[in-house]
């Protein structure tokens, strides 16, 4: 009931058990990786010293970044990886070969802890296995955000794209621009019902991370082998901004609030020096939270009207000769990009960016459809395929009458996003390469942790599979999922069941 399946697994006749007497023998952090996983449910202390589970970092074993060996045997349990990456995915697949009850959050009555024989060699497909969890729409719960490490850890996924600010809320506390949080982290109302009605709940929302909160959850993603990427979504998408500093806007005499629709707005951020700069401030706070490589700057659905009618995109458009005003957001994130590099940091944008002259590192999410993931690639840069069509987990699985409210898109079963394969199947790419897949939980639609969970599990289960490279048939897969199940019973953690 492996999720992932994994590229091997030969199993055997006979279990061995873990008992009391069970030591490690692993480097450190993947010693107390296990204890911090295992000895909640199971109350085995799982001390250091010889024999039982023995993890061994191997620089010479032809495993990748990530791949790992794992026997168990009469001896016990013995894992082998070059990296402690590899280890930590040694460590979840062990777990997912306990009984259940494994992921409870503390012991319950009787359980024996065995583990069937086997002998694993696995090693995933893509470097890049991730999920996006919108957090600005709706403020979500911080506890939840430690699931979801969870959830993505448990199913070797590594990457946590966190969608940090939009037009409906401001989610990252900055010292240096207080305002965005103090204004722009709150709304005065959000719609009721789908955004089509225009009908209004009339009750504010809001919150924020506070950075220590934020450093909390990346170092225990990171003991999990879970990097956070951080996303600042600009120069669109930035109601919430102007709302907190209406000079950055191109009509700072107008009228400003935090957004209380959903939908593509026109506000964008201006082209001022002094714009730029704020964000530069917001992004120098932002790299001493996040310390992973990439840094997301959005750059999706940027209306420039804007641009056009206001005298800061005219202006910028005339001292760059530039005719068409959509060129203005490949220079605004080319002036972040390079400000980001002298952090030694590099950029995630949306596929917006393909052909508007973004620096050749930086990564391309590919969300339009398949057919931007082409794009991207002959444009001369590495993707992740996100694609709506196949990995927007915003989109119900189902549009029968019953299902909850949804942004309305799709529908996007179980089966479509197990069938993705994110490989486009035309050449050439000018040598660059698809990096991974991630499914995108957009929320307008999923105010909290349950109404996120039904749209997330378990369809995640199917972003990490194909991820990893071992999606197959389906009907296997849905027989394997109710082991999936299983786990997120005994956590405690919901999810639409299957059809
Ligand atoms: C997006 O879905 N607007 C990236």
């Amino acid at each position: 009931m492996l999720i992932p399946q994994p590229t091997s697994y030969v199993s055997h006749p006979g279990a061995w058990t873990l008992t009391a007497g069970t030591a490690v023998e692993a480097p450190a952090e993947i010693a107390a990786l296990l204890r911090e996983l295992l000895t909640p449910a199971t109350g085995l202390p799982l001390p250091d010293g010889p024999g039982g589970l023995v993890f061994t970092v191997d620089p010479a074993a032809d495993l990748g970044a990530e791949g790992y060996t794992l026997t168990v045997d009469g001896s016990g349990a013995r894992a082998t990886a070059a990296t402690l990456a590899g280890l930590r995915w040694a460590v979840q697949t062990l777990r997912q070969l306990l009984p259940v009850a494994a992921y409870a959050a503390q012991p319950g009555p009787g359980t024996a802890w065995t583990l069937p024989y086997a002998e694993i060699t696995d090693r995933p497909r893509y470097p890049w296995r991730g999920i996006m969890i919108d957090v600005a729409r709706w403020h979500q719960p911080l506890p939840w955000l430690h699931t979801v490490v969870d959830l993505l850890a448990i199913h070797r996924m590594n990457t946590l794209h966190l969608h940090l600010t939009d037009d409906q809320g401001w989610r990252f506390e900055s010292h240096r621009h207080p305002r965005l949080t103090s204004v722009g982290a709150w709304r005065s109302a959000s719609p009721a019902g789908h955004e089509r009605d225009k009908q209004t709940d009339g009750a504010p929302h809001g919150g924020f991370y506070t950075q220590d909160e934020l450093r909390g959850l990346v170092a225990y993603a990171a003991r999990r082998g879970v990097t956070v990427v951080p996303e600042i979504d600009l120069p669109g998408h930035t109601v919430a901004v102007v709302a907190a500093y209406p000079e950055l806007g191109n009509f700072p005499e107008a009228r400003h609030e935090t957004a209380t629709r959903w939908g593509i707005h026109d506000r964008v951020l201006n082209c001022d020096d002094a714009t730029v700069q704020v964000m530069r401030d917001v992004l120098d706070e932002l790299v001493a939270v996040f310390p992973g490589e990439l840094i997301h700057l959005g750059g999706d659905e940027v209306p420039p009207k804007e641009w056009v009618e206001g005298e800061s995109g005219r202006a910028r458009m005339a001292e760059l000769g530039l005719t068409d005003p959509e060129d203005l957001l490949g220079w605004w994130i080319n002036q972040l990009a390079d400000h980001l590099r002298g952090h030694g940091r590099r950029v995630v944008v949306w596929d917006e960016l393909v052909g508007r002259g973004v620096p050749a590192d930086a990564l391309i999410m590919a969300w339009r459809g398949v057919d931007r993931v082409t794009a991207a690639l002959h444009d001369g840069h590495d993707v992740i395929a996100t694609p709506s069509s196949h990995v927007y987990l915003d989109y119900n699985e189902s549009m029968a009458e019953g299902e909850p409210p949804s942004i309305g898109s799709g529908p996007t079963p179980l089966s479509t996003v197990y069938g993705y394969d994110p490989e486009p199947a035309d050449d050439p790419r000018n040598g660059h390469r698809v990096l991974g897949v991630q499914g995108n939980l957009w929320t307008e639609y999923l105010p909290n942790p349950t109404r996120a969970e039904y749209n997330l599990l378990p369809r995640l289960c199917a972003v990490a599979e194909v991820g990893w490279g071992t999606a197959g048939e389906l009907a296997e897969f849905r027989q394997r999922l109710a082991g999936a199940l299983a786990r997120f019973d005994a956590m405690g953690v919901t999810y639409r069941p299957l059809d």
